[in-house]
């Protein structure tokens, strides 16, 4: 689901199909895979025979397990061609459950990025008409659609048209058919990214303009929506609910090598830029590091064993602003889950509050650059005291992870932006990660609710990927156009998610300059609520769980008297109580904070957009804090 690539190249060229369709996976590897695949189809010019047939070759694991088995050469002699590196969602990683698939007729092969919501209902409707499925995948039931049509119609384009029309949910997808000769290549989005090149003597489709780079520096971006028919050195892009044959124009991005231009991938902006990365930070931060079958996870680099970490008596977390944020989730999560004490420091307060280490203590510093001075300072004080220390970072060679004994990567690639997004959602996943290796280390995880976390991690991706269409994005930003001239916000949350008000309030307040205050719930009673009036609005962020009655009735204190509510979250209660909602989809309470920090970001990003401000470079604000 994660990575598509596919080509077609005029034949007497030199490159090899295979050949290319590799180099193009590689480029998107960094966005983490459980699996990959290549197909092929050979046009067969001038042959009397119909239709070619596709040739799949699918393995698990890395990519360099694909290229063994291509060794055999079975794939070559063909010009054109669809491949994909896979992060399973549905039917676990296998060669089977790989893509491309292929319909019965073997005339085409598909492969598809996100989730189709209505799978099961058609997936038992076309096993009622006699089709046989050869995966657990809900990419198959797309497939069978578009190839029952293929097989009717002759044309490809339409058929995906078809079948995309029936399927509810969002994808990136390609499709190679041939069929009485004609060869065909067909790529739709509504939701993961994908872009498109013609070529000198041929055309081109990836998820991302790396794997395009090599071919050409003038690229479009589809728009969710699209759909583009592509053949050597033309395309034609059209709707998905248009007319056949009605194409639209998109823009050519030329990509030069400023880097700036070439990073932001058609962003107008890092930030949202990188708000749009975190489904592809979480398939790195947790790759190679689940071991589903035990229920467990295994760091790298961190080291411990055990026994060390049994010996663990209390942690005092150590950070600055966002990465504050993430350590008060990391309280939550090591208390709840391995049920050891945590305290949570700013950096710049533990340094001079002649702090208490006793032994047994970790001092866990978490920083996206590890050269925030602060950080640097606080740890090195807990480890003159005698703490043990690990960090969460996301710059590998920093001066933290120099410093620091054991450190857990972050892996979420370089932020431009200032405005910390994606390293956030990357040091909530390490310290998931960490409590759930603590718990099972110490006992308070068995090996079935080890597994439970691991399989509701692996389903986040996609939920993710709901919360990052072009739709739900304008959603909120007409929600943050209609609350333009609000005087101040107030950011609500209890449990996990009281931090995610405070990182709500801060993305807000750092980027758009307008005042807004992150609190706790139960605790607006107690002050904040006589700022309560119209002209301030308060987001509330309330996920079914163990307190969402309790922040249902924080959303009533403010409607009784006269606040006007936004609902983020999945508590269908909170959301009839608000006169703005942002859904988010359900997941466990305790990775809920990665999901309802999402809109909160976009929030804020449409928020600072629609007033004109510099979102990429706040005033006042460096993105590496290096000085106390
Ligand atoms: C806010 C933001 C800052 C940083 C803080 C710590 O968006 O980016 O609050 O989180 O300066 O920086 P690091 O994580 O590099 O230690």
């Amino acid at each position: 689901m994660c990575g598509i690539v596919g080509a077609w190249l005029n034949q007497g060229g030199t490159e090899n199909i295979t050949d290319v369709l590799i180099e193009g996976l590689r480029t998107l590897e960094y966005r983490g895979y459980d699996s990959s695949g290549i197909g092929v189809l050979r046009t067969d010019i001038g042959s009397e025979s119909s239709s070619s047939f596709v040739r799949i070759a699918r393995r698990q694991g890395r990519l360099a397990n694909l290229e063994e088995v291509l060794k055999d050469g079975s794939l070559q002699g063909a010009n054109v061609g669809v491949g994909h590196t896979r992060w399973a969602t549905h039917g676990e990683p296998s060669d089977g459950n790989a893509h491309p698939h292929t319909d019965g007729s073997n005339h085409i092969a598909l492969v598809h990025n996100g989730i189709i919501e209505n799978y099961l209902e058609l997936r038992r409707e076309l096993e009622s008409e006699g089709v046989l499925f050869a995966s657990e995948t809900d990419t198959e039931v797309l497939t069978q659609l578009v190839g029952r049509a293929y097989g009717q119609t002759g044309d490809l384009a339409a058929s995906l048209r078809l079948a995309l029309r029936r399927v509810a949910g969002y994808y990136a997808v390609a499709v190679v058919g041939n069929q009485n000769g004609a060869t065909e290549l067909v790529c739709a989005r509504q939701g993961p990214p994908l872009c498109i090149a013609t070529l000198e003597d041929g055309a081109i489709l990836a998820s991302d303009v790396l794997a395009l780079l090599p071919h050409t520096r003038d690229v479009t971006y589809l728009i969710d929506g699209d759909m583009a028919i592509l053949k050597p050195g033309v395309i034609s892009i059209e709707r998905i609910d248009g007319e056949p044959g009605t194409s639209v124009e998109r823009e050519v991005t030329h990509i030069d090598w400023d880097a700036e231009a070439a990073s932001k991938s058609g962003y107008p902006h890092f930030m949202l830029k990188e708000i749009f990365e975190q489904p592809e930070v979480l398939g790195r931060a947790i790759f190679d590091r689940l071991k589903p079958l035990e229920g467990d996870v295994e760091f790298e680099g961190a080291g411990w064993t055990s026994a060390e970490l049994n010996g663990i008596g209390r942690v005092q977390i150590l950070a600055c602003g966002t990465a504050l944020h993430a350590g008060i989730v990391a309280r939550y999560l090591i208390e709840g889950l391995a049920r050891i004490p945590v305290e949570v420091d700013f950096a710049s307060e533990y340094r001079y509050c002649d702090p208490v280490v006793s032994p047994g203590t970790l001092a866990l510093a978490i920083s996206q650059s590890g050269e925030t001075a602060d950080t640097l300072a606080a740890m090195r004080l807990a480890r003159e005291l005698g703490a043990q220390t690990m960090s969460i970072c996301n710059v590998q060679g920093s001066t933290l992870t120099r410093d620091c004994g054991r450190n857990i990567l972050t892996h979420a690639g370089p932020e431009i932006g200032v405005a910390s997004t994606k390293a956030f959602t990357a040091q909530l996943i390490a310290a998931y990660l960490f409590a759930l290796r603590l718990g099972r280390a110490r006992g308070t995880i068995d090996e079935t609710n080890g597994r439970k976390m691991i399989e509701e991690l692996r389903h986040l991706r996609p939920k993710m990927e709901q919360l990052l269409t072009q739709e739900y994005s304008d959603s909120i930003r007409a929600i943050a156009k209609r609350h333009i001239n609000a005087k101040g916000f107030l950011f609500l949350g209890r449990g996990v998610n009281y931090p995610i008000a405070l990182e709500g309030a801060l993305k807000l307040k750092e980027i758009s300059y307008v005042h807004a205050e992150g609190y706790a719930a139960g605790e607006m009673k107690h002050g904040p609520i006589a700022l309560i009036e119209p002209a301030l609005t308060t987001l509330v962020i309330n996920t079914e769980g163990r307190v969402a009655d309790k922040v249902r009735s924080a959303i009533e204190q403010v409607k009784a008297r006269g606040g006007p509510i936004i609902a983020v979250g999945s508590d269908p209660e909170s959301q009839r109580l608000g006169e703005d909602v942002i859904d988010v989809p359900k997941t466990s309470e305790w990775l809920s904070p990665l999901l309802n920090v999402i809109p909160l970001q976009l929030f804020s990003y449409h928020f600072a957009d629609l007033k004109g401000c510099d979102i990429d470079k706040p005033r006042n604000l460096a993105k590496s804090v290096t000085v106390e």
